[in-house]
């Protein structure tokens, strides 16, 4: 068998939440129900910000009360605030994220927060998580291209992946959020976060806007990297992220990776059916 690399399925939250048609929770329900079954340890079910900014997301607490659990699955909520986190804890969520950004402009258009203030607003969600022994994974978007800022330095990005591993989050996913990262950009950037996060400890969350998205896969396999997010039936995109399109999907990332002989522990036939049930869930967008 061959290494292990983990897909981290963030369908339901990255991929709905640009969603223009408001998805039944019912809808919503049944997709983490399928993927549950797919072989996941983690899997990104909800969103608590604010319903004004992301309305897709405002049923958040009730899909987390609404799946069927699997053992060994992690169901895992974004918390970018106090409250975000004691509605995500309310809603039994198994562990959470914050999330930032590498560069200025993005980070006030998603969360209306300089990078700076954005820290310091994560700081009790970190405390209160650790008091009740909920792991934080950390978020960066705009690690290499940011839609209002332009190109992004590899030293800013391992500035703030710094900051969010001495907050104590277990792993930093580094999000191309508007999928226009070329290869070498990627590597560049790899090399520069690597040097103040363990390699291990670092995710890669490729949008597909370019279709680069695999190849930026394999520069961070090279570099050691060994878990990726990607949504079921490649939905997704962000609302404060203009042209992002969606997360490269699961079923293409878990082929290639197939081909490359790594195992992801994922059924294939559960993958389909879940992508093919996403899909469906498409309606009109931006
Ligand atoms: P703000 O306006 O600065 O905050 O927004 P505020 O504290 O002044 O609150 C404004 C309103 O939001 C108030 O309501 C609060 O009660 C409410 P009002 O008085 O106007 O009726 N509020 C909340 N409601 C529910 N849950 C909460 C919450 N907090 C405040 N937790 C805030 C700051 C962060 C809240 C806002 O900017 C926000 O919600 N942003 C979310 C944006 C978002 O979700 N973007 C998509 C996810 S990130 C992403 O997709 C990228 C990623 O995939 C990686 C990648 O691809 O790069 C992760
Ligand atoms: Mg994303």
């Amino acid at each position: 068998m061959g290494e292990r690399v983990e897909i981290f399925e963030v369908g339901p939250r990255d991929g709905l939440q640009n969603e223009k048609r408001r998805i039944p929770l019912a809808e919503k329900v049944a997709l983490v129900n399928c993927l549950s079954g797919a072989g996941f340890g983690r899997i990104e079910v909800a969103s608590f910000v604010s319903p004004k900014w992301v309305p897709q997301m405002a049923d958040s607490g009730e899909v987390l009360r609404g799946i069927r659990r699997a053992e060994g699955v992690s169901y895992a909520a974004l918390t970018p605030n106090l409250r975000g986190f004691e509605d995500a804890m309310q809603a039994d969520a198994d562990e959470v994220a914050i999330f930032g950004a590498a560069s200025e402009g993005f980070s006030k258009a998603n969360i209306n927060a300089t990078i700076e203030e954005s820290l310091a607003r994560f700081a009790p969600v970190m405390e209160a998580a650790n008091a009740q022994g909920v792991r934080v994974r950390g978020y960066i978007s705009c690690v290499v291209e940011c839609p209002y800022d332009g190109p992004v330095a590899p030293a800013q990005v391992a500035m703030v992946a710094e900051r969010l591993w001495a907050m104590g989050c277990y792993e930093i996913s580094l999000g191309d959020t508007i999928g226009q990262g070329r290869p070498e950009a990627v590597e560049a950037m790899l090399a520069a976060v690597s040097d103040v996060v363990p390699v291990a400890r670092l995710a890669g969350h490729f949008h597909d806007t370019s279709g680069r998205a695999l190849e930026n896969i394999e520069v961070s396999l090279a570099r050691g990297l060994r878990v990726f997010d990607a949504a079921v039936g490649g939905l997704g995109g962000c609302p404060y992220a203009p042209g992002a399109a969606g997360n490269v999907a699961t079923e293409t990332v878990h082929q290639k990776l197939e081909e490359l002989g790594y195992d992801s522990g994922l059924d294939r036939d559960v993958l389909l059916k879940a992508a093919e049930m996403a899909r469906a869930m498409r309606g009109g967008r931006d």
